[in-house]
């Protein structure tokens, strides 16, 4: 098949449709004239092919119950074989209807009121609110900053496993992109196995690792990992395609599939519907191509927005991330208090970043949280203005 040459250049006008990312910024800003940077999906238009596929099925004049059959496992075993070296049957993986739902009916299928749920700080808000809103006891391991990385404190992890019952982790990790090593992931699975708690490994940014990273998936680090855990994964962050609700979860281990599948299915919780499944099929069938392009892209706008900082900015730091598009941001050289950074960033530069507090409190009163998916043009309006007010 000839390459095709995909557009991420365009700036879409992408505001009046509901959109979380582009019409809500006035429920969390307090203003709705920000560029918004901060909502992790992308500024580039859904790739040609899931939008081809979604409009021929809506050829056919019903819409009823539909389910997972042979061509949607097909898809989801060929991409997790390809890409993961995952050799998933269909009866391991079931459809998800977003990962935090699924995240949610993992914990209240696996733990009571008062357990311990642990999680790497800091990390994607819904980790800290899923557990707390369900009054789990939340234990956060923070992350050490080495060289420029997220790092694991072992010796506070495994203090934080003792008669916990949940890990959850983000396989990449979400701020940061910090993409673990293979070492590193089997001995999270060791620790684990070894307190007798559970894995969630939320792969949703896995598909994003740039070239030179190699990303492993949990559950083929070892055969503690495969045994303890759950993988979530969903084309919804690769292919641009996040209000779909359209994931999954690989279980290879008998005894928490049986126990997850009977909470999925006895609730009736985990139902997809008509697009969600063809979404998925059209992404992991065709989606190689755009994936390669899109990641070329990104990872120039990553490059570029170091660069702009370091010139600009050079005291602010920028962590590269190994994957994915939000980058994280350390404005403690500043020595602003997070009121004024905040103020200066929603009312000066009139732009929306990710506030680091939500992902882990106090600590990060300093780090905020920028999205450079989109256009090189938005983003070189974004720079200027975050440059400008300091
Ligand atoms: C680590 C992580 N997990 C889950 C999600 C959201 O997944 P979903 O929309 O499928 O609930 C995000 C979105 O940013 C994320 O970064």
């Amino acid at each position: 098949m000839p390459t095709k040459k995909y557009d991420f250049d365009t700036v879409i006008n992408c505001k009046n449709r509901a959109s979380v990312k582009h019409d809500m910024m006035y429920r969390i800003f307090g203003r709705n004239d920000l560029l918004p940077m901060w909502v992790a999906e992308m500024d580039f238009p859904t790739p040609d092919f899931i939008l081809q596929a979604i409009n021929q099925r809506l050829q056919h004049p019903m819409i009823g119950y539909t389910f997972g059959d042979t061509d949607y496992f097909t898809a989801l075993t060929t991409w997790l074989k390809k890409r993961y070296h995952i050799t998933a049957r269909a009866k391991e993986l079931h459809f998800i209807p977003g990962i935090v739902a699924g995240i949610s009916f993992f914990v209240q299928a696996f733990t009571a009121t008062g357990d311990a749920i642990v999680i790497f700080n800091p990390v994607y808000p819904p980790f800290i609110q899923v557990p707390l809103q369900g009054k789990r006891e939340l234990r956060c391991s923070h992350l050490e900053i080495i060289d420029g990385k997220f790092h694991i404190n072992w010796e506070d992890f495994e203090t934080k496993l003792q008669g916990a019952k949940l890990l959850i982790l983000s396989n990449p990790h979400n701020p940061g992109g910090r993409v673990w090593t293979k070492e590193e992931l089997q001995k999270i699975a060791s620790l684990c196995q070894q307190h007798q708690v559970k894995v969630i490994s939320d792969e949703i940014h896995a598909d994003l690792v740039f070239n030179d990273e190699e990303q492993f998936s949990f559950s083929t680090v070892s055969e503690e990992a495969k045994n303890i855990s759950a993988t979530f994964f969903a084309p919804s962050k690769t292919f641009n395609v996040a209000g779909m609700s359209s994931s999954a979860v690989y279980i290879h281990n008998e005894d928490i599939r049986e126990q997850y599948w009977n909470y999925l299915d006895g609730y009736e919780v985990a139902n997809g519907h008509t697009l969600a499944y063809t979404t998925a099929i059209a992404a992991f069938t065709h989606g190689e191509e755009w994936l390669g392009q899109v990641k070329a892209y990104i990872q120039n706008n990553i490059d570029y927005t170091i660069g702009y900082m370091q010139k600009h900015l050079p005291k602010v730091k920028v962590m590269r991330p190994q994957a994915s598009y939000l980058l994280w941001i350390d404005f403690s050289a500043m020595q602003l208090s997070h009121q004024e950074i905040k103020d200066r960033l929603i009312n000066q530069a009139l732009i929306a970043l990710n506030d680091g507090t939500e992902f882990g409190g106090e600590r990060y009163q300093n780090c905020f949280r920028l999205n450079v998916a989109c256009p090189r043009t938005t983003l070189t309006d974004a720079l200027e203005r975050i440059s400008s007010i300091f």
